[in-house]
């Protein structure tokens, strides 16, 4: 099937990433999905502030910034994904949610499309089962910030086929990614490596080790890591950093996944990180 119209189901920072590079790299057609008109505009403003940033640095035009966000249709209700020929989901890390997404998607969407999951670390063979097309159920987990990031990470669950597998891969590369391929086990290869560092160094902040600030420059200076673990969790966000070593947590049985009592923490008093204007860091001022 030629793909023209790009269906995204989410449009927070991933979703909205996804729906930039599809439009921008990928050329196509794009209907951006949330559930309410507020999430809708606020993914479309980061775009185009994306793209205003583009041009002032005369990466792109302003007539090129206006094609890309000419092809982007806002969208308020799932159905409207009748009309594309691959849909990515992008929504919050909650397995009954994606489930549900889905199940809706499979009754929506034309047969042979492909329905490809953004999730960092739900298990895509159980994904597909909740579907009637598994062969066409797989990963495609971007890395954030999206427009940045070169890894497309694809999982293969259970059943997905090898066609479904090498159109996703065309697809990355249209975007100008580089496509890399793992199986389906918890947390797959990035957020398996990733995450438990990251939850290390809360857990140094939590027994009084260091400070965010000695935590991260330790890790910035003498690792070269582009930003500290703590600035990275506030970036990922910790919502989403906790769901993914639960995810590990319950998928391994092994205590060494086991979340930092701290990060629980921020979740409970909502300090998500960047989105939310606190995490580790204070970015009310941002
Ligand atoms: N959207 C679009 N572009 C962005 C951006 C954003 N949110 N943030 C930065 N950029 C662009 C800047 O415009 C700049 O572009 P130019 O080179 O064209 O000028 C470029 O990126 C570099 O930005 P800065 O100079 O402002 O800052 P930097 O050099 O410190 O880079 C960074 C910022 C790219 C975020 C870098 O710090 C970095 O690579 N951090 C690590 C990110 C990372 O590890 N991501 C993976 C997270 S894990 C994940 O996503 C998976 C999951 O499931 C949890």
């Amino acid at each position: 099937m030629e793909i023209k119209t790009f269906g995204i189901v989410g449009a927070g920072q991933m979703g909205n990433g996804i729906a930039q590079v599809a439009a921008h790299q990928g050329g196509l057609n794009i209907i951006m999905n949330d559930i309410a008109d507020e999430f809708v505009e606020r993914g479309y403003a980061a775009i185009t502030k994306n793209l205003d940033r583009m041009v002032a640095k005369e990466k792109i035009t302003a007539d090129k910034k206006d094609e890309i966000l000419g092809r982007i249709t806002k969208s308020t209700n799932l159905e409207d994904m009748k009309d594309a020929d691959f849909v990515v989901e992008a929504a919050i890390e909650k397995e009954d949610l994606k489930l549900e997404i889905f199940r809706r998607l499979d009754n929506i969407c034309k047969p042979g499309v492909i329905l490809a999951s953004n999730t960092s670390s739900i298990p895509i063979t159980r994904i597909a089962n909740v579907t009637r097309r598994p062969e066409l159920v797989i990963g495609m987990h971007f890395m954030n910030p999206v427009p940045v990031m070169k890894l497309v990470e694809i999982i293969k669950g259970l059943a997905t086929s090898e066609e479904t597998f090498n159109l996703t891969e065309t697809l990355s590369r249209q975007f100008g990614k580089v496509p890399v391929a793992c199986n389906d086990f918890p947390g797959f290869i990035a957020n398996r490596v990733l995450l438990p560092m990251l939850n290390e160094a809360v857990y140094a902040l939590y027994e009084g080790v260091g400070t965010v600030e000695a935590i991260d420059s330790i890790m910035t200076l003498g690792m070269n890591h582009p930003m500290g673990p703590l600035k990275l969790a506030d970036l990922i966000g910790l919502d989403t950093c906790l769901a993914i070593m639960d995810v590990l947590h319950k998928g391994f049985g092994d205590s060494k996944y086991r979340p930092c009592p701290l990060l629980k923490k921020y979740v409970d008093a909502g300090y998500l990180g960047k989105k939310t204007g606190r995490g580790f860091y204070d970015y009310s001022n941002q």
